[in-house]
Formats: C-alpha cells, structure tokens, sequence
C-alpha cells in the first residue's frame, strides 16, 4: 500500500510495480511490443561486444553511453527528441527548486547528463555553486554545448568525469543537496551501496541527496544490463546502512520514484 500510494499518477500502477524477473512477465512485454524485440538483440549483441573490451561495470556502462552519444548524446541520456528533453529537464528543476533547494545552496548532480536539467540548476544558483559528475566524456562535451546555448558560462559550473562512484575528489560536507535523476536506474546494487557512502561523505549535515529509481516486485531485476529494477525497501534499507534517514517522496510524479536521503544534523 506504501508503494501504491506513492506512485506517479500518470502510468498505472500495475504498469511500474509487478515481478519482472517472471517468465509471464517477459512473454507479455514480447507480445504487447513484438517491434521491440530486434532491437532488443541488436542491444544484447552490442552489449556483448562492449563488455569484452570493459574493466568492471562502470567501464562498461560509460562505454555503452559514449557510443549512443556518438549519434545523439540527447537519445544517450534518454531523450527521445527535443520535447522530452526539455520537459524531463523542466520537472526536475521545479520539483527540486519547490522541494528546498535554495539559490545560495551548493548542488552536485551526479550523472549530470548533458544538462538537460543542469542548466536551469546552474543559471538558478550561485556561480560555482553548481557541480556535475559523469561517466561519459562525449556526454560532457555535449553539456559544454548546452552551457554555451545557454550563455552560463559565468557561471562556472564544475563539471567532472569520473570512472567511479567514490566522488574522492569532492570535498566532505560542503554539498546542501545532491541529486541523481536516472541514474541508479542504472546500476547494479554494489555500486548504489558504494555510491551512497560516498556521497554521506560529501553532503552537509542536514543536506539530503535525492535520486530516482525504477520499482519492482520482490527481487531486484535487470534488463540488457543497462536498466536495473528495486523494491523501494531494498533501496531505503541501503541508504540506511550508508547513515541517512530515508523516505519515498509521494509528490513525485513521473515514471521513477523518488527517493530523500536525509543527512541527519545541524545545518
Ligand atoms: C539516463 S541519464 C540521465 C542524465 C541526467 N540525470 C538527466 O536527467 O538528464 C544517466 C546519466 O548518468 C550517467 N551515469 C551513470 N552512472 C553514473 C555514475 N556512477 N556516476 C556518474 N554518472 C553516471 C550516465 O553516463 C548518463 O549520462
């Protein structure tokens, strides 16, 4: 019922929340979408081809995402065309900017995209007062191009690749909020758990850090190895393990949940 209530209103319920690990489940997601299926393979195929030349999963997903940006860093981060970016960039920004994020905050987006949401974030606050963490080089470049489209560059906004969820390079306590939208949709549980240390690290007593997540029945699921599914309580349990205190955001509405980790303390 705790999930239930918390979903996004604009995709049914049993359309986000079931057991995909079923054989039921992939039978009828063949049929419902039978186009689907070559590029379903093609995607398996290429997978494979990366995987050989790759040192561990993040190596991996970085260059699934560089080779998508080759055609289209916008497809590469999800966006299927020029609408899409902007309206997901658009939601992002208002909920953030509606739920605490204040002008004078300092914000890390990690897997900041090409910003489709970055730059409505950096134009909001401070300069410098705006960091962007990614995986992918091509997917940065193509940010850099946003920035100058939009004529931030006054900004300075500290943008990093990076080939790990450490975020070492970042300094202890002195993010107000950290956001990640999409972005643990697409790792495996290891690396989530590594990330959230990592970022209990960087974020300000009293900060909280919001990432979204693809919902699941029972047991975690993975699709092509680029889409990972959870249980809303695996997750919350992991962000307790890492010392925040934790909760669905029931306001959210989109096609993900929404999770804020809390950094308990003063601010
Ligand atoms: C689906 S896209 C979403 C991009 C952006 N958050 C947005 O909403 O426009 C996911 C992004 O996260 C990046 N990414 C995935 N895992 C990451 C990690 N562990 N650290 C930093 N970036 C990561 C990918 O390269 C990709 O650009």
């Amino acid at each position: 019922v705790h999930k239930i209530t918390n979903l996004a209103t604009r995709i049914p319920v049993t359309a986000l929340i079931m057991d995909r690990n079923t054989f039921g489940y992939k039978l009828r997601r063949a049929s419902q979408a039978p186009t689907k299926i070559i590029p379903y393979f093609r995607r398996l195929w290429r997978n494979r081809n990366i995987r050989k030349t790759s040192h561990g999963f993040l190596d991996f997903y970085g260059k699934v995402i560089d080779e998508i940006a080759k055609d289209s860093p916008s497809l590469a981060i999800g966006a299927s065309n020029e609408d899409t970016w902007e309206s997901v960039g658009q939601l992002q920004f208002d909920f953030l900017s509606q739920h605490g994020l204040k002008q004078t905050d300092h914000l890390l987006e990690l897997g900041c995209g090409n910003l489709r949401a970055g730059w409505r974030f950096i134009n909001y606050l401070a300069p410098y007062h705006y960091t962007g963490i990614d995986i992918s080089g091509r997917v940065l470049c193509s940010a850099l191009d946003t920035l100058v489209k939009h004529n931030l560059q006054s900004k300075h906004p500290l943008l990093y690749v990076t080939d790990t969820c450490a975020c070492d390079f970042l300094p202890e306590e002195h993010y107000d909020v950290v956001h990640a939208h999409s972005v643990y949709s697409h790792l495996p549980i290891e690396l989530i758990n590594q990330s959230l240390e990592a970022v209990y690290r960087i974020v300000k007593p009293g900060g909280f850090f919001d990432f979204t997540f693809l919902p699941t029945e029972n047991a975690p699921y993975s699709f092509c190895d680029e889409d990972f599914y959870y249980p809303g309580d695996c997750l919350l349990a992991a962000c307790e393990k890492a010392g925040f205190s934790a909760a669905i955001m029931p306001d959210w509405k989109y096609n993900q949940l929404k999770i804020r980790a809390k950094k308990l303390g003063k601010q």
